[in-house]
């Protein structure tokens, strides 16, 4: 079971209406899936197969709602039970098992704790307040906490399933300065690199956000190859000499006349024939504003950014490259969880 399609299809048999008794239960299901990861459900099992007992022993917690949980979490398709014992799906055993490479963990507590964002959807569509959850911490370590966790979400959510499209759709040969403007984890920038050994990549983010991105490069062995700016990209210079800028999912944050500023000063940092590549969400070829993708993050982003960011039509971006001086722009629909525009400053 692969599809929530699925999960679901027994759900609505009980006579009530079909999708709406769905779209009901939706957050019971996604909630018992965020509370086995957070509570390592899947980390435990790896490997075994065993009673709900005996993973009430191992976490210490009431039997009778371990026994119901694990089966809740069969019924999401997390867990797979043979006679009393329970074992990970091959998904769950393949991406919420912490230390595997392919482990997937952060992203999905990331994006699921957008949940709580879309239960008060309603207070921010008449208030028209940013609900950003970026601002309150109550230490250092916590801020500190909060960055590793999201930086390490973007890598696990975008990167992975994004670096090879980017690889493959966009050529820089020949290229030798790579800026990466809001660059998170530093994914793309190690993968570019990594690819063209001449290149020498550039990282530019929030101070704050930087120590993941910093520690990925040295633990790749890049420190050489790859260094860190870091910055406020309304405020601060970019720098100067670049052959590609970058901006992965960056400008959804901004509205449309910061996108042009931002932009505008990525093509003043530029060299002649220097290209810059838009790496977000888009609603371009196939992905309309309605397609669940393009809808349920553009919902996000508004709610996250005060309705000043969004995700923009490849058109709309076009015209922003334009009054920023870009010619040949080419829009990418990818079906990653990024598209891309790219354009050149000649
Ligand atoms: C959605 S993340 C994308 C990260 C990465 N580029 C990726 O695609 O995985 C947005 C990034 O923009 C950075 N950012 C937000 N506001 C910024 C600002 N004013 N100056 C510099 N970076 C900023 C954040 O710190 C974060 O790393």
């Amino acid at each position: 079971m692969t599809n929530i399609g699925d999960v679901f299809a027994n759900l609505a048999d009980t006579g009530e209406p079909p999708l709406i008794s769905q779209l009901a239960r939706a957050s019971w299901l996604a909630g018992a899936a965020k509370s086995a990861v957070s509570l390592g459900i899947c980390d435990k099992l790896s490997g075994r197969k065993e009673t709900a007992e005996w993973m009430a022993k191992e976490l210490g917690a009431n039997p009778l709602h371990t026994e119901e949980m694990m089966n809740s979490c069969v019924a999401a398709g997390l867990l797979v039970k043979t006679g009393n014992e329970f074992q990970n799906s091959e998904e769950s055993d393949k991406y919420l098992v912490k230390g595997k490479p392919t482990y997937y963990g952060e992203a999905f507590t990331y994006l699921s704790s957008l949940g709580s964002l879309f239960d008060q959807v309603d207070t921010a569509m008449l208030s028209g307040e940013e609900m950003s959850h970026e601002d309150e911490f109550e230490s250092e370590e916590a801020e500190a906490a909060y960055w590793t966790h999201y930086m390490l979400a973007m890598d696990q959510w975008g990167g992975r399933m994004q670096e090879d499209m980017l690889l493959d759709n966009v050529d820089l040969t020949g290229k030798k300065t790579f800026l990466d403007v809001g660059c998170g984890s530093g994914v793309y920038t190690r993968a570019v690199c990594k690819k063209y050994p001449d290149l020498k990549g550039i990282l530019f983010d929030q101070e704050k956000a930087l120590p993941l991105a910093v520690s990925l490069v040295k633990e790749a062995g890049m420190s050489d190859q790859i260094s860190t700016l870091a910055g406020d990209y309304h405020t601060d210079s970019f720098g100067s000499g670049y052959d590609a800028v970058l901006f992965s999912g960056a400008l959804i944050q901004e509205p449309g006349d910061a996108q042009i500023l931002l932009l505008k000063k990525a093509f003043e940092s530029m060299n002649s024939g220097g290209i810059v590549i838009i790496q977000d969400i888009f609603k371009i070829g196939p992905y309309t504003e309605t397609s669940p993708k393009i809808a349920l993050e553009s919902l996000v982003a508004a709610v996250f950014f005060g309705g000043s960011g969004g995700v923009v039509s490849g058109d709309e971006t076009e015209g922003f490259l334009a009054e920023a001086g870009f010619t040949s722009p080419t829009q990418i629909p990818l079906p990653g969880v990024y598209s891309i525009v790219t354009a050149v400053k000649p």
